[in-house]
């Protein structure tokens, strides 16, 4: 019976890679995983600290419209309502429907959820302005193969209010410093793999030279790179704040 089940699982898995984009193959890995082994992810990374979103409370402070994208189970966002005025919006936008269950549970007025895959969405998508901060944490964008990695920083520059910012955070790949570590993965060249029983996600890891690159493309402009290791880890994240090219 478990040996049906098993191959059963392997085979929808790899009939998924096959046929999804690799973003939406990584989404139903998340749905599979679940918000409490992710949290058990969030510890190992020493990201339940909310230290990354912490060390952005200067920008979070004088935001209007903040908006996260891929907010998971809520984790950053909890820290980002402590840290924001009490005059300002958050948009948290997700995809995967336990996650989105899990945020429109914890979250009201001034927070909204927006359940849809970020890429869809579009000015309407707000009540009043665009979003003066957007804010993607966690290595959200290894999610995308390197070929959606262009198209998800094109549909960021739309959202962005004109002098607004877009802070991403990752883990430090070796071009911006020495280490490469993620929890729970092995990396092979540039692609990282992290396994959760018979799941893989594959993630695409962004050397600093990609990564420029793919900030030029979209129209935005490298602000500032600054690094930092979360408490009670070894592993150094990088955070890339961009803004508008020309504004
Ligand atoms: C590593 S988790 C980060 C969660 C949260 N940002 C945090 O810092 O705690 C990445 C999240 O992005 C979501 N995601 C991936 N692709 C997405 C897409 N195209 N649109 C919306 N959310 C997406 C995933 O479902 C997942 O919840």
């Amino acid at each position: 019976m478990f040996k049906k089940w098993y191959l059963w699982s392997v085979l929808c898995f790899s009939a998924l890679q096959i046929f999804c984009s690799q973003n939406e193959y990584n989404t139903d890995f998340y749905e599979a995983l679940g918000a409490e082994t992710l949290k058990e992810f969030a510890v190992k990374s020493g990201l339940d600290s909310g230290e990354d979103v912490k060390r952005l409370y200067p920008y979070i402070k004088n935001a209007k419209v903040i908006l996260e994208i891929g907010a998971g189970y809520g984790r950053a966002a909890s820290f980002i309502e402590k840290g924001m005025s009490e005059f300002a919006t958050l948009y948290l936008c997700e995809n995967v429907p336990s996650f989105v269950k899990e945020l429109e549970t914890v979250f009201s007025d001034p927070i909204f959820v927006l359940n849809k895959d970020f890429r869809e969405l579009d000015e309407k998508a707000f009540l009043k302005e665009k979003p003066d901060l957007i804010l993607w944490m966690w290595s959200g964008l290894f999610d995308f193969a390197y070929e959606e990695q262009e198209e998800a920083f094109k549909t960021l520059k739309k959202l962005l209010a004109p002098h607004g910012h877009l802070v991403v955070d990752l883990p430090c790949h070796s071009s911006v410093t020495n280490s490469t570590h993620v929890v729970n993965s092995s990396i092979e060249g540039e692609e990282i793999n992290i396994r959760n029983g018979d799941i893989v996600y594959i993630g695409f890891f962004l050397s600093l030279e990609r990564m420029k690159k793919l900030i030029e493309k979209a129209g935005f402009k490298l602000d500032k790179i600054e690094t930092y290791k979360p408490p009670n880890t070894d592993r150094e994240r990088a955070q890339y704040f961009l803004v508008i090219e020309n504004e």
